[in-house]
């Protein structure tokens, strides 16, 4: 389709740039002449090699000249701007385009922030326009500042359209659940098709966890992709936390060169790549996964690389997913629990010259399986990256053509999106100021260390154990025995009080003390000797298990 540059019919309140950055017009730059105007439409005029930018104004000055300007308007905002909205900015015909003046690529792009107050979670509506396109521009949920919020995704494209295009964009904290969404049409006869998504930077998207007040989940989508033969090339998704690449069905589509990198400031991200949902009815007919890197970065990890199949997410759904699929020369490095698993899959998969040799092994050292099923983990355990289950993935529509290394389960085991952060681990010592310790035999536990575990118990005995491996092993006891610690063990009470005294009480009243009251200040126990202190001021030893 042809571009045409609009210009911008402007009210006089709106404040432009000089014209001297004007950028060249669409037929100059595709060589063709500028003077050669041809158009059906009295609204349309064509300013060849003229060209103003917005310098400021907000989601309304942006709308009313896509209102005004109707078809293929560009609004071309200038480089290093900030738009602040309250409500989305809404394409309202076919070809109109939001870009930076001069389409840099570089953090000069115009800003497109949503302001902290608002209910507003898309930027920017595309939906149901052919051929619209952001370009070049940031568009900022401002997360942090806004807050968390449901509702629609930071870019919302799609609907019965063709050809539209979101690239060299930055999309970054969204309030909702994904920062970049496509969505299908519904229509059999119209459906979500040709859009285009590269260069892209996309992130941090979402966090980890749910919200403590309505238990809905946090995280959060990279792209979100619903529209069949579609282009996702070549973007760089860095702190994603729900899925960095979703597609949901999408056939025909192209997913090559991705760079998804999960981030310690985002948390655990469920998945690279997903293929999971049964949307189009689970047809993924043509879809080709290529050459994509997935890395599950420090401090975070991605529980799933790439999901295949009705059976691989969370919610096994019975509709099987189909079609003839090529998920090829992909990267995985770093913390991913399981790179590849495929299961509840319908004909025809090619998969090949995946690489998982730069993943981080044992996968226990960064995730924890302990809330998986048994199968998974068995897998988990012995770090296998490739797994499918031969049953779940018949051919019908094709040959299946799987890499080697993939490790063929027995069992049909369904849901590997199980992995959590492992428990953080104990600390060496825990040191209590006055007033701050106060433990009675019915609870017991007075500390747990790395290894290591002090109790004390309804005979009124203190003891700390050494518990490496498994096998529990005394190291120190108090020794000093009562008859009076109650049926429940409440009445025998071990407390560091407000004086600095460590003082054991029973029924009767104090059975030991370390003698540090007015003096004591920390009370410290250590998995190693002299494993109970109270310390002074001067961080001096006042008195240990072993003056006892
Ligand atoms: C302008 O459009 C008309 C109608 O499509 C066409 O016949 C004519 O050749 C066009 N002229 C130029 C200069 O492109
Ligand atoms: C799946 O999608 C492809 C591409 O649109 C289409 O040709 C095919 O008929 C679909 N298959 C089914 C079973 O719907
Ligand atoms: C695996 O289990 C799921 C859930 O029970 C089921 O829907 C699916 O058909 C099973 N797959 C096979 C190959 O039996």
């Amino acid at each position: 389709m042809k571009i045409l540059f609009r210009a911008l019919a402007l009210p006089l309140s709106f404040h432009f740039l000089s014209l001297a950055h004007a950028i060249p017009s669409p037929e100059a730059a595709h060589g063709g002449s500028s003077q050669a105007t041809n158009t059906t439409d009295d609204a349309m005029t064509i300013t060849p090699r003229q060209s103003s930018c917005l310098s400021t104004g907000t989601q309304s000055t942006i709308n009313a000249l896509f209102s005004s300007g109707g078809a293929n308007t560009i609004v071309s905002l200038c480089p290093g701007v900030t738009i602040p909205i309250t409500a989305p900015i809404v394409f309202t015909a076919p070809g109109q385009e939001l870009s930076t003046q001069g389409y840099p690529t570089d953090s000069t792009r115009a800003t497109i922030l949503i302001q902290p107050g608002s209910t507003v979670t898309s930027a920017i509506r595309g939906n149901w326009q052919n051929n619209v396109k952001v370009l070049n521009i940031q568009v900022d949920g401002n997360r942090p500042n806004a807050g968390y919020l449901g509702g629609d995704a930071l870019l919302e494209m799609g609907g019965g359209t063709e050809g539209q295009t979101v690239s060299h964009t930055v999309v970054k904290n969204t309030r909702s659940w994904s920062c970049v969404h496509f969505i299908g049409s519904g229509q059999e006869d119209n459906p979500c098709r040709q859009a285009t998504v590269t260069f892209n930077e996309v992130g941090p998207c979402g966090h980890e966890g749910t919200d403590p007040a309505t238990g809905n989940g946090l995280w959060a989508d990279g792209l979100s992709i619903e529209c069949m033969d579609t282009t996702v090339t070549d973007n760089i998704i860095t702190g994603a936390t729900d899925g960095g690449i979703v597609i949901f069905g999408s056939p025909g589509s192209h997913i090559l060169r991705n760079t998804i990198t999960s981030s310690s400031s985002s948390g655990l991200q469920f998945g690279g790549i997903n293929m999971v949902d049964p949307t189009w009815s689970g047809n993924y007919s043509g879809v080709v996964v290529s050459s994509n890197t997935i890395t599950g970065g420090p401090g975070s990890f991605i529980n799933l690389g790439i999901g295949m199949g009705s059976q691989v997410w969370s919610n096994p759904h019975p509709e099987t997913n189909f079609g003839q699929v090529t998920v090829t020369n992909n990267v995985f490095t770093g913390n991913v629990g399981f790179s590849i698993v495929m299961n509840g899959w319908l004909g025809g998969l090619t998969v090949t010259g995946n690489s998982v040799s730069g993943v981080t092994t044992p996968s226990s050292s960064f995730a924890s399986a302990s809330g998986c099923g048994a199968v998974q983990q068995a897998a988990f355990a012995d770090s296998e990256q490739l797994v499918y289950y031969p049953a779940g993935v018949t051919g019908s529509s094709g040959p299946n053509v799987i890499q080697s290394q993939f490790t063929a389960l027995s069992t049909n085991a369904s849901n590997w999106l199980c992995l959590t952060n492992p428990a953080p681990p104990l600390p060496d010592t825990e040191s209590f100021l006055p007033n701050t310790l106060s433990v009675d035999a019915s609870t017991s536990r007075v500390v747990s260390l790395r290894d290591f575990h002090v109790q004390v118990q309804g005979d009124g005995n203190v003891v700390g154990i050494d518990t490496t491996g498994g096998v529990w092993t005394v190291k120190w006891a108090s020794s000093r025995f009562s008859s009076a610690c109650g049926q429940d063990g409440s009445q025998c009470l071990l407390a560091f009080g407000i004086d600095g005294n460590f003082v054991m009480y029973d029924g009767n009243g104090p059975l030991w003390a370390s003698g540090t009251d007015g003096s004591g200040q920390l009370l410290t126990f250590s998995r190693e000797a002299p494993w109970v202190t109270v310390t002074g001021s001067n961080g001096q030893t006042l008195w240990t298990i072993g003056n006892m």
